[in-house]
């Protein structure tokens, strides 16, 4: 049950960005840690899940999220709150207790194809957790040699450890609670064949998918003594563990451990209390290989305090056996002729891959080092449906540096995100392979933390940075410029930073680390912590097209853009966003587009009148109400009727056009035409007049800088709320944004003669005018059918039809502008695509194609909701607020009044959703048969996105939009072929609230002409 606990001694929520605190919490013996992750502040499990160690990149250390190893557990994130000069966090005391979650597993397994895991250590642990979280049903059984389930082996060197209670990552239930059988066997062979594998107990498991996971298997001396005298150990399970401590007994024992790599000068550490504890290395300082002679000393200067000594740049010439044990070792020699008293010796000299089951396989070609090759999906190369990972697998390297060479790295982080990409690879293939970022980490005294790698790329300098007298430091390593690799020992959020820097491809160079930079200061955007004023300088340049486009791929799914708001790039987020029923409610963004002014009442709460103002409702309870009332009419059953008036416009536009000969027109002002011409048929049977003048008399250039204002005001509800009331506060607001516009002299805005006649009509039908109802009574547009509908309904009041009779043109002149501007643009700069769609649409009888028709041209209809996913009609988040009870995405809670959503520019744009050519105009992906084209992930693209907005507060004019959309394009595709001849550069493009792709110029070369023009 969740209950809310006080934090000790903490009075305020007010941390600095990057900040972090570890609390107690009172009346529990518990901690949480408070941080400002990337300007949220947040409570979360104040260790890493894997090792209680201080938080770092085990998990993303801004969201709290596991999919990066080692943590195997989910932190919690507890809600925050300051009341009173006190803060609190609400939580279950069990959870706050133990610091962790666990993930999602539970399954029952309905068959499908079966998942054979080969070995129970880290990377398999990555195999199944992913598989289950990803919902993959299917049967999943593990095979392993080990004798107990999964352990946390880096465990083993740091602590000794040999309570299987203690090292289990978990219990037997878990794995059946998620339908995962494990046998305790050794695999003896592989038949890829068969896709069989045999076991030594004469076992044979069928498999769908493998994945080998087998680890390795340490190296031992091949010198005189090491391979026969007792008390001479190798480090890799909790067996090797049992025996060493045993040997250790009371202490007191002479130890000597060769090999001065992390295993054994962990080992080291972990002995020296109460031993006599020597290391015996090749190299000049311990972990050289790795860290570098610089900072392998600063290390062993740590170790040393621990009573250990050194022989390094030492060789091994034999062991000898004790005198008092002659089965036993007694002494270790160096080559330099040092004699060093021994009782036990262990070795940490290295692991083999543990392949031995495949040597003699004829089918599978082993690596020189006796690994197996694989893509980045860790698919074995040259195998079908088998996968390897962990410590068995070469594979192309894209961290920083790397360039796809080839490396095995032998970590405990490599192995399980392999397992998870495997996992991800089984569940849907087409997805492609995340880079995770290698982390390694040590106990050497102080706790090492460790990033990237170098075995691709080699280093070449070390930036160094920290007081490495205090045990701060952070040592860079770099390849020329690039930062390939750091180390890090007491500055661990530098090393998380790192590591998140590299995931993003946006590591510093080495000459600004040089400089002095440090990499904390690269966090999302700084300044949108403490003010609007970030995004509302993007909003005025129109800058919502490129912050779509790169914010997310810079910072990850959340990004805060405000001091209250989140945007988010996920399905995860989506759903809980906008799924109906969530009870996110628009935003104070919507503000800005209010029809109305307010009221204000004691509590400085607005109200709203009752004239039904759609975008901009917060009043939930009439806006169902209205919905409800208007929906049968938005029908395409209902909207049929119209067509003829469309069609009407479509002849009038392409003869115009044809009139024109290919002469270059301003695409989005030819769009904008016809979209106020059919909602001028539609709605009221009126013509403006545009296609005659072949001008929208600057109605939809006046109409986008009312959008640039109010993109603006929206970042400022109060100010917004407050200039409904002081007109010269909003002027001044306006003038200091440089979002005023002037109205030009002579500007004839259409909404004019639309009210004028919509006016008319509504009191020529209800006060009686027979003379005008007469000329009114023939009329089938869609102000006769409200006109009707308030006439049946009086709940559908006289405000309401006058109101929505205008709502059809503010809400959908600009909105099937921009619909229609992206689809011929997109088509038209396509060469393909328009070779497609001409081929669908020229076939037909000429003159407008009829919505029957329409909507079976399937490569036209792929082609339109393609550019409409590219360049949706809204550039900026459809904001929402957090309801009561906080919302939780990627790990991280949000209280409840939190502003959050998605931006659709980002969202389009999601590798996830969209596949990995998502930022490509490929209207194939729409098309199921595809053979390439997985149907699910079609219904994925169909529900995670925004293009007519999202959960409730979709679109009412979707369908008339349809109409028209779905009408005109292969109508004109029909006459016309398109030539866009000027498309302006991305950054060049103004997107808004409102977006459309302004500038684009193109040419309608009617068919048969073109080669005279
Ligand atoms: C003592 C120690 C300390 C370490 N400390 C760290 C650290 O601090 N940080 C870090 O990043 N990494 C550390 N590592 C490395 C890390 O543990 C490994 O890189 C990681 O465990 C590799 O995962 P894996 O799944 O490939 O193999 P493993 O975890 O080794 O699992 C292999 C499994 O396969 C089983 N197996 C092998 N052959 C067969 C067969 N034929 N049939 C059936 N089962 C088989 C084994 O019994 C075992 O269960 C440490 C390793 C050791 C040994
Ligand atoms: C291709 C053309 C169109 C597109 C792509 C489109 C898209 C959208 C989107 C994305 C929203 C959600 C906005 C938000 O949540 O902030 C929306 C809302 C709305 N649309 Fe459309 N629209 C189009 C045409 C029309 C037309 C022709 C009408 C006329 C009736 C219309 C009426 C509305 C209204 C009234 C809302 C507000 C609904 C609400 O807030 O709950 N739209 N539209």
């Amino acid at each position: 049950m969740s209950l809310e606990y006080k934090l000790k001694g903490v009075s305020s929520l007010a941390l600095q960005p990057g900040d972090k605190q570890e609390v107690e919490v009172e009346g529990l013996d518990a901690k949480v840690l408070l941080l400002n992750a990337g300007g949220k502040v947040q409570a979360i499990g104040p260790k890493c899940t894997h090792y209680g160690a201080p938080l770092f990149s085990c998990f993303n250390s801004k969201t709290g999220d596991i999919e990066d190893a080692p943590g195997l557990d989910a932190l919690p994130v507890f809600k925050t709150t300051e009341r009173d000069g006190a803060v609190y966090i609400t939580g279950d005391a069990d959870t706050i207790r133990s610091g962790r979650r666990k993930p999602n597993f539970k399954c029952t397994a309905t068959g499908g194809d079966k998942v054979v895991v080969v070995g129970g250590g880290s990377g398999a642990l990555g195999v199944v957790e992913g598989l289950r979280e990803k919902g993959f049903k299917g049967a999943i059984t593990v095979i392993t040699s080990e004798g107990y389930l999964p352990i946390d082996r880096p465990k083993l060197s740091k602590a000794l450890l040999t309570d299987l209670a203690k090292l289990q990552w978990r219990d037997e239930e878990w794995f059946k609670s998620g339908s995962v059988d494990i046998v305790q066997d050794e695999v003896t062979g592989v038949n890829f064949g068969t896709k069989t594998v045999a076991t030594k107990s004469g076992g044979k498991f069928a498999y769908g998918k493998l994945v080998l996971s087998t680890g390795g298997t340490p190296r031992l001396l091949p010198l005189q003594g090491f391979k026969v005298l007792g008390n001479v150990f190798t480090l890799r399970n909790v067996h090797d563990v049992k025996k060493i401590v045993e040997a250790i007994g009371e202490k007191g024992k002479k130890i000597v451990i060769i090999g001065s790599s992390f295993i054994g000068m962990e080992v080291a550490v972990a002995t020296s209390s109460g031993n006599d504890v020597t290391v015996v290395g090749m190299e000049k300082a311990p972990l050289e290989r790795v860290l570098g002679e610089q900072v392998g000393n600063i290390v062993k200067k740590g170790v040393e305090a621990k009573g250990v000594k050194f022989y390094l740049s030492a060789g091994v010439e034999k062991a000898e056996p004790s005198a008092s044990n002659p089965s036993s070792v007694g002494f270790v020699h160096l080559k330099d002729g040092t004699k060093l008293e021994a009782d036990i010796v262990i070795l940490g000299v290295g692991v083999a891959p543990a392949t031995e089951y495949l040597k003699d396989n004829s089918v599978v070609r082993l690596e020189g080092d006796g690994s197996l090759k694989t893509d980045e999906s860790f698919s074995v190369v040259g195998l079908k449906d088998v996968y390897a990972i962990g410590d068995i697998a070469t594979y192309p390297y894209h961290g920083p540096g790397g360039g796809g060479k080839y490396v095995r790295i032998e970590h405990w982080n490599v192995a399980q995100n392999a397992g998870r990409t495997v996992a991800s690879h089984i569940v849907n293939p087409s997805l492609e392979p995340q880079f995770f970022t290698p982390v390694f980490w040590s106990a050497l005294g102080a706790q090492m933390r460790y990033c990237g790698n170098t075995m691709a790329s080699g280093w070449d300098d070390i930036v160094l940075q920290g007081t490495p007298d205090q045990g701060k430091w952070a040592a860079f390593y770099t390849k020329g410029e690039t930062v390939v690799a750091m180390a890090s020992v007491g500055m661990d959020p530098v090393m998380s930073q790192s590591a998140q820097l590299m995931q993003l491809g946006r590591m510093p160079s080495k000459t600004e680390l040089k400089n002095g930079l440090d990499v904390l200061s690269l966090g999302p955007p700084q300044l949108a912590a403490i003010s609007n004023v970030w995004q509302a300088h993007h909003a005025r340049h129109g800058r919502m097209l490129q912050l779509g486009k790169t914010l997310h791929q810079k910072y990850g799914p959340t990004v805060r853009v405000g001091p209250n708001e989140v945007w988010f790039d996920s399905s995860e987020a989506f759903k809980s966003i906008y799924s109906v029923g969530n009870g996110f409610d628009k935003s104070g963004f919507y503000l800005a587009t209010s029809l109305n002014k307010p009221t204000i009442d004691w509590r400085l709460k607005l109200h709203f009148p009752d004239t039904l103002d759609f975008l901009s409702e917060f009043d939930i309870k009439r806006y169902r109400l209205q919905r409800r009332l208007i929906g049968p009419l938005y029908q395409t059953s209902n909207l049929r009727k119209f067509e003829p008036a469309i069609d009407d416009v479509i002849d009038k536009v392409i003869s115009k056009l044809r009139s024109l000969k290919g002469a270059e027109v301003d695409l989005k002002e030819w769009m904008h035409i016809i979209a106020v011409e059919c909602l001028g048929a539609v709605v009221l049977s009126w013509s403006p007049g545009y296609i005659q003048d072949g001008s929208d008399a600057g109605t939809s250039a006046q109409g986008y800088l009312g959008w640039k204002r109010k993109s603006v005001f929206g970042l400022f509800p109060t100010i917004t709320a407050a200039a409904f009331f002081s007109r010269s506060l909003g002027r001044t607001f306006s003038n200091l944004w440089g979002v005023t516009f002037k109205t030009p002299k002579n500007f004839k805005p259409f909404f004019t003669p639309v009210y004028q006649k919509t006016s008319k009509r509504v009191a020529a039908a209800l006060r009686l005018n027979p003379r005008q109802q007469t000329k009114d009574a023939g009329r089938k547009d869609l102000l006769a059918d409200l006109i009707q509908l308030h006439k049946d309904r009086p709940e559908f009041t006289e405000t309401y039809l006058r109101r929505l009779a205008m709502t059809n043109f503010g809400a959908g002149h600009e909105t099937m502008c921009s619909a229609l501007t992206s689809a011929m643009a997109m088509i038209g700069s396509h060469a393909d695509a328009q070779q497609n769609v001409a081929a669908e649409v020229r076939d037909a009888v000429p003159g407008p194609t009829s919505y029957d028709t329409a909507v079976r041209l399937r490569y036209t209809q792929a082609s339109i909701r393609e550019a409409q996913r590219l360049y949706p009609v809204i550039g900026m988040s459809l904001s929402r607020t957090v309801p009561s009870g906080g919302m939780e995405a990627h790990g991280c809670y949000f209280p409840s009044g939190t502003t959050v959503g998605c931006n659709p520019v980002a969202l389009h744009r999601n590798a996830e959703v969209f596949g990995p050519d998502a930022t490509k105009y490929n209207p194939n992906r729409w098309l199921e048969d595809r053979q390439d084209r997985d149907v699910d992930q079609i219904r994925q693209m169909e529900r995670y996105n925004l293009i007519w907005g999202g959960g409730s507060r979709t679109c009412p004019g979707r369908h008339l939009a349809e109409m028209v959309l779905f009408k005109v394009v292969p109508s004109l595709l029909k006459e016309f072929d398109i030539c866009v001849t000027h498309m302006p550069p991305e950054d060049d493009i103004q997107y808004y609230f409102m977006a459309m792709i302004t500038g684009v110029k193109a040419r309608f070369l009617p068919i048969g002409l073109t080669a005279e023009i």
